[in-house]
């Protein structure tokens, strides 16, 4: 079965172009990405590769790990990442897992067989410091992922791990949250100090409480 926001990420064991590792014990403490590539030396994956290694920086302030994983063995993946460097102009810098046995394809339900038999679909997976799933997302194989979306996605998520806040359509960092229907109006003016404006009775807005 599909894994679902709020299940366990399964843990395995796998080679990577940086060595081999236990899934859960690599993640450590903290907030990881998986996610998958249909095959290496091709062209979408190629640059969704070089455009996380340019995101690494946004990555690491918010305590993030990336790892990607495609079916194809590490001796090609090393191949691969010359590629990659070359024609994006970055340097791969977060592990890429080889999985000719689809492993991690089957635990994470990455073959959607009537988009392809054999191949995997570009999926996405945020895991929290609980090793809980938080977010999946799909994406055909001919359109290549939006990770600053995926940014965004894990700022609010770790806006609303800390603080009972959700964020409304098209929120970026920096902008008024929602306050948790949770929350009885009573209560914000000492859960939210910096203030809230009441649009409806289930619709309360509070700046930002982390900025
Ligand atoms: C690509 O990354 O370009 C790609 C991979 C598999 C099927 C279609 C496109």
């Amino acid at each position: 079965m599909a894994l679902r926001i709020g299940d366990t990420a399964p843990n395995f064991q796998a080679d990577t172009t940086e060595g081999h590792i236990d899934f859960h014990q690599w993640l450590g403490t903290g907030w990881g990405i998986l996610f998958s590539h249909p095959a290496d030396f091709t062209p979408v994956c190629t640059t969704e590769l070089g455009a996380v290694a340019k995101l690494q920086g946004e990555f690491a302030k918010r305590n993030v790990k990336c790892v990607a994983v495609s079916v194809d063995p590490v001796a090609a993946h090393h191949g691969w990442v010359r590629d990659i460097n070359e024609t994006q102009g970055t340097t791969i810098n977060f592990p890429i897992i080889a999985d000719p046995a689809k492993t991690v394809a089957g635990l994470y339900d990455m073959i959607h067989p009537n988009e392809d038999a054999t191949a995997t679909v570009r999926s996405v997976f945020v895991i929290g410091p609980d090793k809980k799933v938080k977010l999946t997302i799909t994406y055909p194989m001919s359109c290549g992922r939006n990770f600053l979306e995926i940014l965004r996605v894990v700022d609010s998520l770790q806006l609303s791990a800390k603080y009972k806040v959700a964020t409304p359509a098209d929120w970026q960092d920096g902008q008024d949250c929602i306050v948790t229907l949770a929350v009885k109006d009573e209560e914000i003016p000492e859960m939210f100090p910096k203030g809230s404006r009441k649009v409806k009775s289930y619709l309360r807005f509070t700046p930002q409480p982390n900025k």
